[in-house]
């Protein structure tokens, strides 16, 4: 028995406050995005693919940069870094987090300035060290003790490099157990409670091949209230003026980190930026003013809230199986190009396009192709009654942490993700096909 059709189209089930502000209904059911059909979009690039609207990008780093005029913003590339992507957050004044020697050498082979990269890890491999030290990488962000004297060896006796120490302000915050970075007892970071975080300090400033400029800390991802950062910023102005007394040492910045959630659903909250901006800069200056400490510049690490609005995800729907009181619609892809749902429990609001509904909404969970049973891209949504094979499906929110983290699993290929802009659209990263699996299989 298939679940009941409901006969109320309930709310939400058009809305596309979550899709790009470019997004425009079309005509038969379909939508627009940067001015070009998604169905056109599927029918010329394939399906599964992945849909980045340049201006939604775009102005996101300007509205990032508005809200923190006198702060520095760097895009987390981990969230979705290709060369055009890497181009405009360079044009848009954008700084960039790196976290490997591939983002890092990606970024620069489109041209972005080093010197404007932050390079992350808590395991750096030598190589990500020799190439941030070679290009000439901002900074770099101790996250463990052992990294100091390798960081400062390979800086060699006549060099110097910018440095942050990654502290642990012990704030939980994030929207999944698995995204949560403020507190002890991960792997992130040096904790605040323990000691190792002024440890490390010490340790850094008495290596002349090294310059401490300030402290780092990421609480964590997809939080969406403001009060974690507050607290966070509180504690590490704690450890500046602690600093200061020990060492009498002060900084000339503060990086506290990313994490701003994104609204994946129709009414779901987002972080306030504008709050955040104004909340943290009063928190900062006051606490400094107490500790009688110079205000350090504030420096912001958004990933997801730059790119995840921009990206929409598109599916062809493959089959449609009732199963007891479940419908399933199975797409072309899955878990290989969208692991979150698998991961964290994360939830999107998928919906029709390419033609008109002629049914009501009914309760389905939309998976992929793969072969397990957790293979879920959308549990519990509201879909057509009348979906049906060769059906499209677009995935709203799909800009950050899906391309980025996929995987070839079932040597199903990595989907390719086009840029819309101004009604035209371009290819940017082309699709994964089954000669690339083949060949980096060498036989041996
Ligand atoms: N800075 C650092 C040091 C980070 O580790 C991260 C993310 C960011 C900034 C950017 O955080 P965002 O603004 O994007 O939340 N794969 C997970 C998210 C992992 C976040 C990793 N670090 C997901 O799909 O939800």
């Amino acid at each position: 028995m298939s679940a009941p059709v409901l006969t109320e189209p309930p709310a939400g089930l058009d809305d596309l406050s979550v899709f790009p502000a470019s997004a425009v209904r079309l005509p038969h059911g379909d939508l627009s995005v940067g001015g070009v059909s998604l169905a056109d979009l599927a029918d010329r690039f394939g399906t599964p693919a992945y849909v980045l609207d340049e201006a939604e990008v775009r102005t996101r780093c300007r509205t990032y940069r508005a809200a923190f005029p006198e702060a520095h913003v760097l895009y987390a590339a981990k969230a979705f870094l290709s060369r055009a992507m890497a181009r405009w957050i360079e044009e848009e004044g954008l700084g960039l987090d790196v976290c490997s020697v591939g983002e890092l050498e990606l970024a620069h082979a489109a041209g972005f300035p080093p010197e404007r990269m932050v390079l992350h890890g808590n395991a750096k491999t030598p190589r990500d060290i020799e190439t941030a030290l070679r290009l000439g990488v901002g900074r770099i962000v101790v996250d463990s003790p052992s990294e100091i004297a390798r960081i400062a060896a390979l800086t060699g006796p006549a060099g110097r490099q910018k440095v942050m120490v990654r502290v642990v302000p012990g704030v939980s915050a994030g929207g999944h157990e698995k995204i949560r970075t403020g507190t002890d007892g991960q792997k992130f970071g040096l904790s605040l409670t323990d000691g190792s975080a002024q440890h490390a300090i010490a340790r850094v400033l008495g290596q002349p091949q090294l310059e401490l400029t300030g402290l780092h800390c990421h609480i964590g991802s997809q939080i969406t209230d403001v009060k974690p950062y507050l607290v966070a910023v509180r504690r590490m102005v704690g450890l500046m003026a602690r600093i200061k007394e020990s060492h009498g040492v002060t900084f000339s910045e503060l990086d506290m980190g990313g994490g701003h959630g994104v609204a994946y659903r129709p009414g779901e909250a987002a972080l306030d930026l504008t709050a955040l901006a104004r909340r943290l800069g009063a928190e900062l200056a006051t606490g400094c003013a107490s500790a009688g400490l110079p205000v350090p510049r504030l420096a912001v690490e958004p990933g997801r809230a730059i790119a995840a609005p921009a990206g929409v995800a598109l599916y062809r729907v493959l089959s449609v199986k009732h199963t007891g009181p479940n419908t399933f619609v199975a797409v072309d892809g899955g878990m290989s190009d969208n692991p979150r749902p698998a991961l964290y429990g994360a939830r999107y609001a998928p919906r029709l396009i390419g033609r008109a509904a002629t049914a009501g909404p009914v309760a389905a969970t939309v998976v992929g192709r793969h072969c397990e049973a957790g293979d879920i891209l959308a549990n519990d949504v509201l879909l057509p009654a009348d979906i049906r094979t060769g059906d499209l499906l677009a995935v709203p929110v799909a800009g950050a942490y899906q391309v980025s983290m996929a995987s070839a699993y079932n040597l199903v290929g990595r989907p390719p993700v086009v840029a819309v802009h101004e009604g035209a659209a371009r290819l940017l990263i082309r699709r994964e096909t089954q000669e690339d699996l083949r060949q980096r299989d060498i036989g041996g």
